[in-house]
């Protein structure tokens, strides 16, 4: 039967009970986490966010009802404990536990709630994933989910102090809004008042931070949860959480890296005792695609990509000669030690793996134990492939994989992610390795295919560089934007941009993208219009909060990270939502659902 707390106050966490309590009596709170039955004897764990102790009914020492009382209860049962503190003995010290040095002697016992059998083990990280977030509210009480809680609340803390310190104010913006250019699918909410109207939830507040900049604040930032309808994948989810800020009065990238290093330099101080570097490299984009094959390279191993062109061109390999001859390139890396490492099933393996990266495929050479491996030996002789271990340092035992291709961005890209494949398949790194860097200099415009024009690489507000603006509409794939995004082993924490507030260069931009007097008024009227009136230079970036914490709780699951997360389909197995609603109540937003048929 439960029981009420009848004025019994909790003195202390289990977590905390240490030998400095031997002697006190104490009042502990929590889940009944392991039980043992020794008949006179009866040992629990008794477990609450700070952890764990062992509590001890023992006939010696208790009356037999309150044993009776402490036979009935199973795991996961609520209970109060009142008890002493004393030393355990002998083979009973558990030196892994923080509270392995003492268990509290039960005097009292209240169960305040009883527990069914629970639908997995608590704890059980191999049970069920899709039970577990069925059930999310029972793995949440897993050790590992609530230090990374615990982590996301430092983190907000750490930061909310450190920019309060650098003058900034915490402002809430709209979750009904309109649509932000950040690009992808909107969640929409329909209006009752205006049917057939719809605010969007923010992919970020983009443009109401530069609003908050134009109305004089000055400095802000907001954990803000922002939603994204896109693909889900590990580091993904539909509605995730941002440090969004940005600053008036600096028109210099600059001004906000040194910024955002002090306070992950903070961060990670306080949090994992790291001391991150007092500058991170700053690398052009230009140059991380050409040496990583990406814009958010992982600089916790090397393996570089090198350049081939020059063999390439005057290869007696047609596949070489051919891409470099027409406008391509030919690219390798080096596996160190890995000629024999990888075996001719895995090679073959690769190859499938960097043809979904739109390549044709892979050519591999390795100096293996057993003699040279050249998928390409019959076309070429000795002397070009002697050139090729020498042009990309090739020593006895490694293997260069090695890609041809017309375009140059593809080849890399696709040696890129194999340099990553590679590097997670032969533990290239290890936890508490971090690797920070700032990608700078990223294109201003991308030019899609699909819509044939140049569209805004971070969005179409985001300042050229200076020196690049006389090219805005003569060459606009050449235009750099003060735009950068910072990378921590691999993964892209954040990105930002300082913005234009220069109106003849906004017009300019939106006719390199194409966009009709009409469009820019539709889309972004209320925005364009607000520049008339006075902005300060000014500029900002957003921090993924989500990825922060998996990188500071070595997790590769951002669903570690977020109390009630969603899965592949971004619905949630706890509460079924999304989920259909009453007539009633789409009658009153006048929508009518079709049916799939
Ligand atoms: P951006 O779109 O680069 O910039 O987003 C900033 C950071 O947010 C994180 N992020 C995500 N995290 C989890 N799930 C997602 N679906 C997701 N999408 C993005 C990433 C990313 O680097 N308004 C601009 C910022 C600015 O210019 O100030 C913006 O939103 O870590």
């Amino acid at each position: 039967m439960a029981e009420m707390l009848n004025g019994l106050k909790r003195t202390d966490m289990c977590g905390n009970v240490t030998a400095e309590y031997v002697g006190q009596e104490i009042t502990v709170m929590g889940w009944v986490h392991r039980r043992r039955d020794l008949g006179g004897l009866i040992f629990l764990q008794l477990r609450d966010r700070s952890g764990i102790v062992q509590v001890v009914f023992d006939t010696d020492v208790c009356e037999r009802e309150l044993l009776d009382k402490a036979s009935t209860i199973k795991l996961e049962y609520v209970v109060t404990v009142v008890g002493k503190v004393r030393r355990r003995i002998g083979n009973n010290v558990n030196p892994n536990m923080k509270t392995g040095e003492i268990e509290v002697v039960a005097e009292k016992l209240q169960i305040l709630s009883e527990a069914d059998t629970t639908p997995f083990s608590v704890g059980d990280v191999n049970a069920n994933e899709a039970l577990r977030l069925k059930y999310r509210y029972l793995d949440l009480r897993r050790e590992q989910l609530q230090h990374n809680m615990i982590v996301r609340d430092s983190v907000c803390r750490i930061i909310r102090n450190y920019l309060a310190d650098n003058g900034f104010i915490e402002i809430e913006t709209p979750m009904l809004g309109k649509s932000t250019p950040e690009g992808a699918r909107d969640y929409l909410v329909p209006s009752r008042v205006r049917p057939g109207s719809f605010y969007a939830l923010p992919q970020s507040p983009q443009l109401y931070k530069q609003l908050l900049m134009i109305g004089g604040l000055d400095r802000y930032y907001q954990v803000a949860r922002c939603f994204r309808d896109e693909d889900l994948r590990a580091n993904r989810q539909p509605e995730f959480t941002q440090l969004d800020l940005e600053m008036s009065f600096v028109d210099q990238e600059e001004d906000v890296m040194q910024l955002t290093e002090g306070m992950l330099r903070k961060m990670f101080k306080e949090i994992r005792n790291v001391e991150l570097p007092e500058k991170f490299v700053r690398m052009p984009w230009t140059e991380c695609m050409n040496r990583y094959g990406s814009d958010k390279p992982d600089l916790r191993y090397g393996m570089e990509i090198q350049n081939l062109d020059g063999i390439a061109v005057k290869s007696k390999f047609a596949v070489f000669q051919n891409a470099v001859k027409n406008g391509g390139t030919v690219r390798a890396i080096v596996l160190k030690d890995g000629a024999d490492k990888l075996s001719r099933k895995e090679l073959d393996k690769l190859v499938e793996f960097v043809r979904t990266y739109k390549v044709g495929g892979l050519a591999w050479y390795g100096l293996g134990s057993e003699g040279v491996k050249c998928s390409f030996a019959k076309a070429v002789d000795a002397g070009e492939l002697d050139e090729i271990k020498q042009s990309i340092g090739m020593a006895q035992g490694d293997i260069a994989l090695i890609v041809a291709d017309t375009d140059w961005q593809t080849a890399v890209v696709a040696l890129g992610a194999l340099r990553c494949h590679l590097a997670a398949k032969f533990n290239m790194y290890k936890a508490g390795d971090f690797a920070c860097l700032w990608v700078v200099d990223f294109p201003l415009f991308e030019y899609s295919e699909e819509q044939g024009r140049f569209v805004a690489m971070h969005h179409p507000f985001t300042s050229p560089k200076n020196e690049d603006l006389q090219y805005m509409l003569t060459d606009p794939a050449r235009v750099r934007a003060k735009a950068y995004d910072v990378v921590i082993n691999g993964d892209e924490m954040g990105g930002g941009s300082m913005r234009i507030y220069n109106r003849e260069v906004q017009k300019t931009m939106f006719e390199v993208l194409g966009f009709t007097d009409e469009q820019i008024a539709e889309k972004f009227g209320f925005f364009v219009d607000a520049f008339k009136y006075g902005t300060p230079p000014h500029g900002g970036l957003a921090l993924g909060l989500d990825r922060l914490v998996m990188v500071l709780t070595d997790t590769t699951n951002i669903k570690d990270v977020i109390a009630f997360p969603k899965i592949q389909n971004a619905s949630c197995l706890m509460t079924e939502a999304p989920s259909t609603v009453d007539e009633a109540q789409l009658r009153e937003l006048r929508i009518r659902c079709e049916s799939d048929d």
